[in-house]
């Protein structure tokens, strides 16, 4: 065949593709979800293979290896005792709560490690919701917005450095960065769960934290989360979600889950100069456990090609389970 134009020249030999490759993974990309406990010792979580509950000192033995391994970014989820929970989920602006004390041990011995906070109170609540429940079954926004700050301020007293909102009540990022300024946090940074969905995908990750809504006294509580995550149908609502976040002074914008929202992801990179982050979800690393398990999937194959997918899309960053093992992986060449 006469061809001018051959494609297949610029793939011919491993070399010619690196100088041609549009994107690359790099562990400093990753922010490490961890899950911790007040147990002595770590607990491994059923639906998560290779996630654990973590002790404190467990915490610290894993965030020394994920520096190690160039990640520079964790974030934190607590699971608390059902003791602790309550209707207001008060128990998350405790300054002696399990993750104020977890950032404050991490500062201590890994200081130059970013962490990274969720701010909601579904780990705190009775009821399971991201909000406060009216008696009428309602999640309350500004009532709610007014316990994330609190919230908020506590996290970043103990010394974290991004508060990560992912309760999707309206208004919330302007009044955590308002509350942050004025107890003199200015220079701590809000990645906002801008365009979170309401999705089956979080199921594992409510498992390990035993958050999933459920009633718990005589009020009707909602079964699922639709009065305030996004509806899967929705992509221009994300971008809405977008402008506000970014005039209510949010630093980077996270679209959740990952996998199947790439095209939130894409939309928010045009629309948006900043950082943009996925959220790889328990849901999405659960399945490719469960595949990986059965032999039906090479696992690491799986993995780096999702995770540099992600970064095709548009996402400058990228919460995932799977962050050590890609790093490790990355290394290894
Ligand atoms: C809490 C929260 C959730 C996740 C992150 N923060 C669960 C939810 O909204 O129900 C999900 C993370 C995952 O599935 O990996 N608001």
């Amino acid at each position: 065949m006469e061809l001018s134009y051959r494609p297949r020249r610029l793939r011919r030999t491993p070399a010619l593709r690196a100088m041609v490759r549009e994107h690359q993974l790099s562990p400093a990309d990753f922010i490490y979800p961890l899950f911790v406990h007040e147990g002595a010792s770590n607990e491994p979580i059923a639906a998560m293979p290779g996630c654990q509950r973590w002790s404190l000192e467990g915490l610290v033995e894993e965030v020394g290896r994920a520096w190690e391994l160039g990640i520079r970014c964790v974030v934190l989820f607590p699971k608390v005792a059902d003791g602790l929970k309550s209707e207001d989920g008060a128990e998350c602006f405790n300054e002696h709560g399990l993750i104020p004390r977890a950032i404050r041990r991490l500062k201590a011995s890994h200081s130059a490690m970013a962490i990274m906070t969720d701010v909601a109170l579904d780990p705190y609540s009775c009821d399971g919701h991201d909000g406060i429940v009216s008696s009428e079954g309602v999640v309350l926004n500004d009532e709610t917005v007014a316990i994330l700050c609190r919230q908020a301020v506590v996290q970043a007293r103990a010394g974290a450095d991004l508060i990560g909102p992912s309760d999707m009540m309206d208004g919330r990022v302007g009044a955590i960065r308002e509350a942050l300024d004025e107890e003199g946090f200015e220079h701590v940074g809000i990645i906002s769960y801008t365009a979170k969905y309401s999705s089956a995908y979080y199921g594992p990750f409510r498992e390990a934290l035993d958050s999933a809504p459920r009633a718990s006294g005589g009020k009707p509580i909602p079964g699922d989360k639709s009065t305030y995550q996004m509806d899967p149908s929705n992509s221009r609502e994300a971008l809405l979600e977008a402008q506000l976040d970014e005039s209510e002074g949010a630093d980077i914008l996270m679209v959740k889950p990952g996998l199947a929202y790439l095209d939130i992801i894409h939309r928010l990179r045009q629309q948006s100069e900043q950082p943009i982050a996925a959220y790889n979800v328990s849901g999405e690393y659960a399945m490719v456990k469960a595949a990986a398990e059965r032999g039906w999937i090479d696992e690491k194959a799986v993995v780096l090609e999702t995770l540099l997918c992600f970064k095709r899309a548009g996402a400058d960053l990228i919460l995932s389970y799977h962050a050590c093992d890609a790093a490790q992986w990355l290394r290894e060449g």
